[in-house]
């Protein structure tokens, strides 16, 4: 008997302890739930954030910051487009190989990357439409004797892989020409050529200019050449991704005409773009 009482106090006693327990737990937690409150209300109805994919080693239009922050004019071009459009947008650093594939595979769901609309890429992306005119140039040394693009022919010229710059050069010299040096940037192909590595970049002129201007230790020049095919740069999503694409036109059409793509292109390139393509501008400088 003394052991039932025991058994049965000690029964007691632990259920006691525990409801004590769970009263101590319990008066805690109307805290809990109250500080949780706010958030049950849905969170912004999780609106979906677009992920756009950037090669940002390709300044002005994207490049990184001492933060590490993408910036460029063709982030700032986004960033207003998608804000007329009603759409979120965060920027992801992405390798230019294999930035194409991102956006196939649906890691990224657009790409904006000074990236020229052809009808190659055509067959794999659908693209906005253009928001920038473009044109290939040379970067040579100062003091080289290079005039003209023909004069690459048998020279060693470095281009970014896989860029219209790599295609062209490709074009002139054919296709198994060992002197055409592929780099995986821009900057990296200039670099090389700063130490004797290659005797000429040709990429984007927007992108050599800028390069050219900012890195005057390089002694670098520029040459044009009227052969080169005009250029336009366009956003690419998903091919068949028609929804995004109409967002992404509405957004463009709405910062053309509202002036804040004439701010943007003002900011970059020091001229309002119907006035004078800015890189021509830039490159009489
Ligand atoms: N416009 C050129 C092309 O489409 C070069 C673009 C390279 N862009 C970059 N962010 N690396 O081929």
């Amino acid at each position: 008997m003394p052991t039932i009482t025991t058994r049965h106090f000690l029964k007691t006693t632990s259920v006691l302890l525990a409801g004590l327990v769970l009263a101590a737990c319990g008066k805690q937690e109307p805290a809990a739930p109250a500080a949780t409150a706010p958030a049950a209300t849905p969170p912004a109805a999780a609106a979906k954030v677009y992920v756009v994919g950037t090669d940002a080693a390709y300044a002005p239009f994207e490049s990184q910051n001492e933060k590490g922050e993408i910036v460029g004019f063709d982030i700032d071009v986004v960033k207003a487009a998608a804000q007329k459009a009603g759409i979120e947008v965060k920027f992801v650093n992405t390798p230019w190989e294999g930035i194409f594939n991102s956006v196939a595979q649906g890691d990224r769901d657009l790409l904006v990357s000074a990236i020229t609309i052809t009808p190659e890429r055509r067959q794999t992306l659908d693209f906005s439409a253009p928001y920038f005119d473009a044109q290939q140039l040379i970067a040579v040394k100062s003091d080289s004797k290079i005039a003209k693009f023909d004069d690459l022919k048998k020279l060693k010229v470095g281009v970014q892989n896989g860029t219209t710059g790599d295609e062209v050069i490709t074009k002139l010299q054919g296709k198994d020409s060992p002197n055409v040096k592929r780099f995986e940037s821009t900057p990296l192909a200039l670099k090389e050529m700063e130490g004797g590595g290659v005797d000429a970049v040709v990429a984007d002129n927007g992108v050599v200019v800028h390069y050219v201007a900012n890195n005057p230790g390089s002694k670098f020049k520029t040459i044009a050449d009227s052969t080169f095919a005009a250029e336009q740069y366009g956003i690419a999503v998903k091919k068949g991704n028609a929804e995004l694409l109409e967002k992404i036109n509405q957004g463009l059409a709405g910062i053309k005409e509202d002036g804040s793509y004439a701010r943007i292109y003002t900011q970059y390139f020091g001229a309002a773009p119907a006035a004078a393509p800015a890189p021509a501008a830039a490159a009489s400088k």
